[in-house]
This record gives structure tokens, sequence and C-alpha cells, in this order.
């Protein structure tokens, strides 16, 4: 059994604060009990709706927050509307009942010759994101950290940096243009790769495939860390069913797939073969 597996529990928690934080997307704050593990950054769970029976499966959900208060440990997930399931937990309302099963996968690892590091997300891919500045930044080591945070809108951009507050530089950019850069996020942080050191500098990402595929082809062969959280469908979330394989390459160049609930979420983007086919 591997390190992550031995803390992972299945928990019943209870919703106690559900807010629309902007259009589509929600903050969920779960009461849970106090034997559940403290996640690191990168790590997510697999929520299961016990209000509501039509929606079987569980869905993963990366950890926003976590923290302990007055003796209950509140686990904190922020959504996106994307379909039935997430519509349903969207309806849920305190006191509803959760079922719970985590810490899963891997988190962010940081390499001790970094001396600087880049977030970059995409939509609710910044919730991984602001808790590892949360856990990581301003726990373990005091790293300087730019954000780049890209939205559709002005006000999912603007929910977004809230937890990015107190950071020397936020870069935002949204689809419409109606708040910072207007385009991809993955345009200005090209423009700063131009000036970057590669060396000292590390990246973290996360956000929807066509932008963590962007960023794989704006890296290239530049010699810079960069650690990617892939978001896959997943059915069971615990290297089970084979349902979130990804296609990778070993330390031979021989391709293999991996799991992205077991083996990540969180891969180096020079590990993954981003021009499979499927
Ligand atoms: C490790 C991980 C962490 C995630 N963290 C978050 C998070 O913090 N916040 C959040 O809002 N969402 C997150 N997601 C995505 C979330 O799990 C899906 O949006 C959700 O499962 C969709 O369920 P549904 O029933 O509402 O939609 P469905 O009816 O199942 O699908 C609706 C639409 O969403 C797309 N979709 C379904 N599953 C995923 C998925 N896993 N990733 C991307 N798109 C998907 C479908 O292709 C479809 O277009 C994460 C996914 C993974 C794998
Ligand atoms: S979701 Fe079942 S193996 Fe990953």
């Amino acid at each position: 059994m591997n390190e992550n597996a031995k803390n992972v529990t299945i928990s019943a928690g209870q919703i106690i604060g559900i807010c629309d934080v902007a259009p589509g997307h929600f903050l969920l704050s779960i009461k849970l009990p106090g034997s559940f593990s403290a996640p690191v950054p990168g790590q997510f769970v697999m929520l299961r709706n016990l209000e509501n029976g039509e929606t079987l499966l569980s869905r993963p959900f990366s950890v926003y927050g976590f923290r302990t208060e007055n003796g209950q440990t509140i686990l904190e997930l922020l959504c996106r509307v994307a379909g039935r399931g997430t519509r349903l937990l969207s309806r849920l309302g305190a006191g509803g009942r959760v079922g719970v099963l985590g810490p899963l996968g891997h988190g962010f690892t940081v390499d001790a010759a970094v001396k600087r590091i880049i977030l970059l997300a995409g939509g609710v891919g910044a919730a991984p994101l602001a808790f590892f500045l949360q856990e990581h930044v301003r726990r373990v080591s005091p790293l300087p950290v730019t954000a780049f945070l890209g939205a559709k809108t002005s006000e999912i951009a603007t929910m977004l940096q809230a937890r990015f507050t107190g950071l020397s530089v936020t870069h935002l950019a949204t689809d419409d243009g109606s708040a910072g850069y207007h385009g991809a996020v993955t345009d200005m942080l090209s423009e700063e790769l131009q000036t970057c050191d590669y060396e000292s500098t590390q990246i973290l990402a996360c956000g929807p495939t066509a932008m963590t595929r962007a960023l794989a082809r704006l890296l290239g062969d530049k010699p810079i860390r960069c650690q990617v959280s892939l978001e896959e469908r997943m059915a069971c979330g615990v290297g089970a069913c084979i349902g979130c394989v990804v296609a990778t390459k070993d330390a031979y160049g021989e391709m293999i797939y991996k799991r992205v609930c077991k083996d990540g979420p969180v891969f180096d983007i020079r590990e993954i073969v981003w021009n499979h086919p499927f």
C-alpha cells in the first residue's frame, strides 16, 4: 500500500455552507470527521451526493481549502456547474449530506533548487493552486509567486482572484476581454517566459485541456520545471476502473498509460503525450 492510500477514508460529510460565487460557480463548505487526513495541495476528493440518488457516481473535485476551526474539520471545494451531477450538487442546502472519499492522488512538489513559482490557472483549475498558495507558500516556503489567472468573464476572474491576494503580481486574462488581457492566459505567460530565469523557476498549472496543451506547446524544450494537474473524467477515483488513463512517456521514451486518479492528477508536463489521439 502506498503512503497516499494509507490515509484515504470514506467519510460522511455535512454541508455547512453553499454559496454562489460567480455565475455557474459555487463554493461548498463541508464538515468532515476529525479523522479525515489533511490533504496536500493538488490532491482531490470524490464527492457523492447522498441527498439525490439520481447520480450514482461520485465526482472528482480538487481541494480548495482545508482547515480545523473550533474543533471542526472543514473542507472547501470550488465547483463549476458542468452537467447533471454538479447541477444537483449546486441545489443542496446547508445540512445536506455528501460522501467524501479522499484525500486522493499525488499533489504538487517543489524542487529544492526553485527560487520562484509561477501559477497558471484556467477557471476552476485555480482551486488546487489557491490551496497550494495557502499551504506551501504561506506555511512551508515563502517563495516569490506570480499568478496568471484565466477565466471566461470578469465576474469569474474577480472571484478567482480573491484567493490570490497578497501576491506582488497577479495577471488576469478573460475570454471576453471584460477584465485584464483579452485572450488566452497562456499568451500572457508567453511574454513572461521571454525574460524569466528557466533554471530557478517552476510552473504549476491546472485548467482545461486546451490550456494545458497550449502550455506544453509553449514550453517546448525550454529547460523550465513544470507540473500540471490533469482533469480527466473519472468513475472510481482509486485506480480500479482504468477510466481515466492518459498516455505518458517513460524514462526511455516508451509510451505507457497512467491513471490520472492514482498516478496523478499532478504530472510533469513533459511526461504527457499531448498529441495522443485519445
Ligand atoms: C482531479 C480533478 C479535479 C477536479 N477539480 C475540480 C474542481 O475543483 N472544481 C470543479 O468545478 N471541477 C473540478 N473537476 C471537474 C469535475 O469533476 C467535473 O466538472 C464534474 O465531474 C462534472 O460532473 P457533471 O455530472 O456535472 O457533468 P457531466 O454531465 O458528467 O459532464 C458535463 C460536462 O463536463 C465535462 N466533464 C465531465 N467530467 C469532467 C472532468 N473530470 N473534467 C473536466 N470536464 C469534465 C464533460 O465532458 C461534459 O462536457 C475536477 C476533475 C478532476 C479529474
Ligand atoms: S477513475 Fe477509475 S482508474 Fe481512475
